[in-house]
C-alpha cells in the first residue's frame, strides 16, 4: 500500500512553552519532535535513554535540551523532571513516550524479574514522572500512552506490557481528576500499531510479521509515527 499523504498539521504549542518529552529517541518521539520545530519558539527536553546520539541539534527557533538518563527508579523520575524544569525555567507539558514490550516470552515462562521489569517501565515510570510533573506545573498538560492491544488482553507474548498500559488509563483517569483543579489537564492516548520499528526492535518482527499485523488493521496499513505524533 502506497505511502498516505498526510495534512498539513501545525503543532497547537504556545510561544515560549516549556515541553519535555520522554522517550523522544523512540519512533514516535523523533517524529513529534520534528513537528514541534515546524511550530513556534519554546524549549524542548529531548530524553534519551540509552540511544548515543543526541536526538536533534539546534537549527530552529526552539531551544533543545538534550538529557540523557535511564529511568529506574522514582528518583530518577524526580531528578530528570526536575532537572528540565530548572534549565527551562518552569514546566508546561510531559509527553511520556517511554517503554518497551519485553523479549516475547510467553507469560508462562516470564520470571519475576522480567514481569516486575514490565510494569516498571511502561506503569511505574509513567506514574513518577507525571506526579513529578504535576508537583511543578503551575498549569499545563501531561499525556501519557496506552495500547490498544491492553483492551483485549494483550497478547500472551506481551500481558505485563498490557496490564501496565491498561493501568496506565487509570493513572489517567486518577490525575485529571486531580489536575482539573489546577489547570493541569491530563489526557492519554490508546494508540493501535504504528509502524515506529519498536516492534523489530523489541520483539525482532520480521517485514512479513509486520506485514500480517497490518492486515489486523481496518485500514490495512500501520499508522506513520508522524500520524501518532499529531
Ligand atoms: N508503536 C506502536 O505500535 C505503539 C502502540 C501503542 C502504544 N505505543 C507506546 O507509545 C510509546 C512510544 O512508542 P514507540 O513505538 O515510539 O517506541 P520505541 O520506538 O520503542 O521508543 C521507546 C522509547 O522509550 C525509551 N526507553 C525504553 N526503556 C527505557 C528506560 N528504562 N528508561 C527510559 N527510557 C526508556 C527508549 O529510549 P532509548 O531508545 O534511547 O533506549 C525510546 O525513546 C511507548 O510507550 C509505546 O509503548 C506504541
Amino acid at each position: 500500500m502506497s505511502t498516505p499523504t498526510f495534512p498539513d498539521w501545525s503543532p497547537q504549542v504556545d510561544e515560549n512553552a516549556r515541553i519535555l518529552i520522554v522517550g523522544a529517541s523512540g519512533g514516535i518521539g523523533r517524529a513529534l519532535v520534528s513537528m514541534l520545530r515546524k511550530g513556534p519558539a519554546c524549549t524542548i527536553g529531548a530524553h534519551r535513554n540509552s540511544t548515543p546520539e543526541p536526538v536533534a541539534t539546534e537549527d530552529g527557533p526552539q531551544t533543545i535540551l538534550d538529557l540523557q538518563q535511564g529511568l529506574h527508579s522514582d528518583d530518577d523520575c524526580r531528578a530528570l523532571v526536575e532537572f528540565f524544569s530548572d534549565a527551562a525555567g518552569g514546566i508546561d507539558g510531559l509527553v511520556v513516550l517511554s517503554g518497551f514490550i519485553g523479549r516475547g516470552e510467553h507469560w508462562r515462562d516470564l520470571s519475576g524479574e522480567q514481569w516486575e521489569q514490565s510494569v516498571q517501565a511502561n506503569l511505574n515510570i509513567p506514574f513518577f514522572l507525571a506526579r513529578a510533573a504535576m508537583e511543578r506545573m503551575e498549569s499545563g498538560t501531561i499525556l501519557l500512552t496506552g495500547t490498544e492491544s491492553a483492551l483485549h488482553g494483550g497478547s500472551p507474548t506481551s500481558l505485563p506490557y498490557g496490564v501496565s498500559k491498561r493501568g496506565t488509563e487509570c493513572l489517567v483517569q486518577g490525575l485529571a481528576r486531580e489536575g482539573a483543579a489546577r489547570g493541569v489537564t491530563v489526557n492519554g492516548v490508546r494508540m493501535g500499531y504504528i509502524k515506529s520499528g519498536a516492534h523489530e526492535r523489541w520483539l525482532g518482527k520480521s517485514p512479513e510479521d509486520m506485514k500480517k499485523r497490518a492486515e489486523m488493521v481496518l485500514l490495512k496499513r500501520g499508522g506513520e509515527p508522524e500520524e501518532a505524533a499529531a
